[in-house]
């Protein structure tokens, strides 16, 4: 894990650190660049390969990248049905608030809607990460508790 690389990234097409230019967005992600956002944004490792099987069983996978270097990346696990989950988009620290996040959040949603079916209704979940809500209060979402629905909640079987 190159941590020092990830605050200072390097740019391939002027002296700025971050420079936004040649900013590219696909659908690749490896297990390695996913652990090197998790690493970069302070969450627990995983295994390499509970990484490559989240990844591979993920419905929505959006990257970017600038060069070959992993810059930010979101997905979704979907149910085929009306729920899905919005789950890890992580931006390296020094790549923030640069709009990158939301840029990944819209292909991520967009992609979700065009799920849908004449009649369907898709309901996208999340749970933010502490100081974060702010951010995807901007996207739409609703803060829990609201109108009869309770807190989100977690188990860890470990
Ligand atoms: C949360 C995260 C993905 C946001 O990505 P980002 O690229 O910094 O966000 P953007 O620059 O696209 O921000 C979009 C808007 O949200 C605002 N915003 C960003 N972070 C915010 C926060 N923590 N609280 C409130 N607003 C926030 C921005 O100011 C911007 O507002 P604007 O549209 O009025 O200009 C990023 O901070 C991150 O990777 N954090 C660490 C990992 C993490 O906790 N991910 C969330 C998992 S649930």
């Amino acid at each position: 894990m190159d941590l020092a690389a990830a605050k200072m990234p390097p740019c391939s097409c002027c002296t700025f650190g971050a420079c936004m230019s040649q900013l590219e967005y696909s659908a690749s992600l490896t297990a390695e660049e996913y652990c090197r956002l998790r690493a970069a944004v302070g969450w627990p490792e995983l295994p390499l390969e509970e990484a490559r099987e989240g990844l591979s069983h993920s419905a929505f996978v959006a990257a970017c990248h600038k060069g070959r270097d992993i810059i930010g990346a979101v997905r979704i696990v979907w149910d085929h049905g009306y729920i899905a989950y919005f789950s890890d988009l992580m931006v390296l620290p020094a790549w923030q608030r640069r709009g990158i996040g939301r840029e990944l959040a819209r292909r991520a949603l967009a992609w979700v809607g065009e799920q849908r079916r004449p009649g369907w209704k898709i309901k996208v979940v999340l749970i933010s990460t502490a100081g974060n809500e702010g951010f995807y209060k901007k996207l739409g979402f609703t803060e829990r508790p609201y109108d009869g629905m309770g807190a989100g909640m977690d188990l860890w079987l470990q």
